[in-house]
């Protein structure tokens, strides 16, 4: 399929037809999808089933959490890679308040303030605080590598530590600790071992994600108990005050150490403390929660590759360094088959699956085959890994291809992986909803690959369970490398 890649323009003559799909009755039919979604078929299945149902990618269909959290739980879900980018198109959509779907965690969590990524472009704080994260992320341009590599480097000792005492490895928690020190470190030049949060920091962001995302998960108890489960954490939000005391640590510890950013703010009119509720929302729920899921699936998806992948990326890896005389940004970019598979990563694994927008007015979307009209005010919702394994873009869409994004072909494939909430040619503005930090998150995968294949020759991996957005690991085996 590779070969004919123009869907950005889908031909003007395709059909208009009704967008198909149900919600059922009020109140009944949102419950019902929402334990299809999350009990009787589970995510994959319940799009894959309703795709073959109404022969359609784009659908009418109830998004979780629903009753009572959510007001209004309908969407249309466009699940291809032609009719998803509507939700790019800020002409078209608003991305107001719907960072997490059809509800919005209570601004007290935020500290009063909606943060950068609760606002629509067309608010003016958006194009201020933007335009702030974005210098931030200019001005630690040089920090990135020396920085990400001391943390891992102070990760893979401590995981050849354990491996050496327990035989195996939980991975998890490791990645987090080193993923909050990480964002903590490049914001505040401090390490946060040594300030007031001490080794908590990982796991006060944690609590305080928990409580706002816990509507849209699920732990996988056994059946008996997953009516229990559902009520329990559906029915109503979580008040913040059960998290006050963690969140109130992280915000301090960032007004004392992120003082240069915050002075920095207010030359961009934005108050020293909605920058700093920015600060800590932009380190533990963009950075840290994004980061608690890509380094797992790389860790997975390579693991799972096998050896023979691994001699490659060792043998890339080891080439471009010496030849370059070290990890330096040339020596990355020499690196082919490692930026291929961290974009297989990316494509079968969105760090962020979901993305909700709100139509603008009445618009026109296109799937391959066909045009659907969307009202104004109805909210487009879109299911990543639908659109990044759509089968008319990506041949064996569901298998991981390790060098399926090398060479020139390969590239055009890119136009096509959508994790950072737009194409991967494209570079995120004040006046989109890109990440700011696409190009750093590549950075930091590609150096994750690196680092480890410095260190080691092989390994293999076991997926315990997948809970929200992250998969648990477990390394089963570890070889260091034999050779330099
Ligand atoms: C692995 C790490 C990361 C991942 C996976 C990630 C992913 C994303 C995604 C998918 C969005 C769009 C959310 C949406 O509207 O649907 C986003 C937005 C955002 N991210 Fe990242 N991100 C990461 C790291 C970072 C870092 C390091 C920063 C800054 C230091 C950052 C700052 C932001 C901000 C401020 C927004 C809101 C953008 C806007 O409102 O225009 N992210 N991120």
């Amino acid at each position: 399929m590779s070969s004919s890649l123009s869907f950005t323009n889908p031909p003007a003559n395709l059909p208009l037809k009704p967008i198909p799909g149900s919600y059922g009755t009020p109140f009944f039919g949102a419950i019902k999808d929402r334990h299809d979604y999350f009990y009787n078929q589970g995510e994959e299945e319940f799009f894959a089933s309703r795709i073959k149902k109404y022969q359609s990618t784009v659908i009418r269909l109830n998004m979780p959490p629903g009753p009572f959290i959510s007001q209004d739980p309908r969407v249309i879900a466009v699940l291809d890679a032609v009719s998803f980018p509507v939700l790019f198109d800020t002409s078209k959509v608003e991305k107001r308040d719907c960072l997490d779907g059809t509800f919005r965690p209570s601004v007290s969590f935020t500290g009063g303030y909606r943060t950068c990524a609760f606002l629509d472009p067309s608010e003016p704080n958006h194009n201020s605080i933007k335009a702030f994260v974005l210098s931030i992320l200019a001005s630690k341009h040089n920090a990135f590598i020396p920085l990400f590599r001391n943390c891992l480097s102070k990760l893979f000792t401590d995981i050849d530590k354990k491996m050496s005492s327990e035989k195996k490895v939980c991975y998890n928690f490791m990645n987090d600790a080193m993923a909050f020190s990480f964002v903590f470190q490049l914001l505040c030049e401090k390490d946060p071992a040594d300030t007031r949060l001490g080794n908590m920091g990982s796991i006060y962001v944690d609590k305080w994600l928990a409580l706002q995302l816990a509507p849209l998960g699920t732990i996988h108890l056994p059946s008996f108990l997953k009516f229990l489960e559902d009520i329990a954490i559906r029915t109503f939000q979580f008040p913040f005050f059960l998290v006050k005391h963690a969140y109130d640590k992280l915000y301090k510890a960032f007004y004392e150490h992120a003082a240069p950013l915050l002075d920095r703010a207010e030359s961009f009119g934005i108050k020293r403390d909605e920058a700093c509720h920015n600060l800590v929302f932009l380190a533990g729920f963009n950075a840290y929660g994004g980061m608690q899921g890509v380094f797992p699936a790389l860790l997975k998806w390579v693991g799972q590759a096998g050896e023979h992948l691994h001699a490659q990326l060792a043998h890339e890896i080891r080439t471009a360094v010496k030849e370059e005389g070290g990890v330096t940004f040339q020596a990355l970019d020499n690196m082919t088959l490692t930026k291929s598979v961290v974009y297989e990563c990316l494509r079968l694994e969105p760090p962020v699956p979901y993305q909700y927008a709100r139509a603008k007015k009445d618009i026109v979307v296109h799937s391959h085959d066909a045009a659907y009209e969307i009202k104004k005010g109805e909210m487009i919702f879109g299911y990543q890994p639908c659109a990044t394994s759509d089968p008319k873009v990506f041949d064996n869409p569901k298998q991981f291809v390790a060098d399926r994004f090398v060479g020139e072909e390969g590239e055009k494939l890119l136009n096509y992986v959508y994790w950072s909430n737009d194409r991967e040619t494209h570079l995120p503005t004040v006046e989109d909803k890109q990440c700011p930090a696409k190009d750093q998150v590549v950075l930091l995968a590609r150096l994750f690959l690196v680092e480890f294949f410095l260190r080691y020759d092989t390994y293999t991996v076991e997926v315990k369970t997948h809970i929200g957005l992250v998969s648990y690991l477990t390394i089963t085996s570890l070889a260091k490398a034999t050779s330099s």
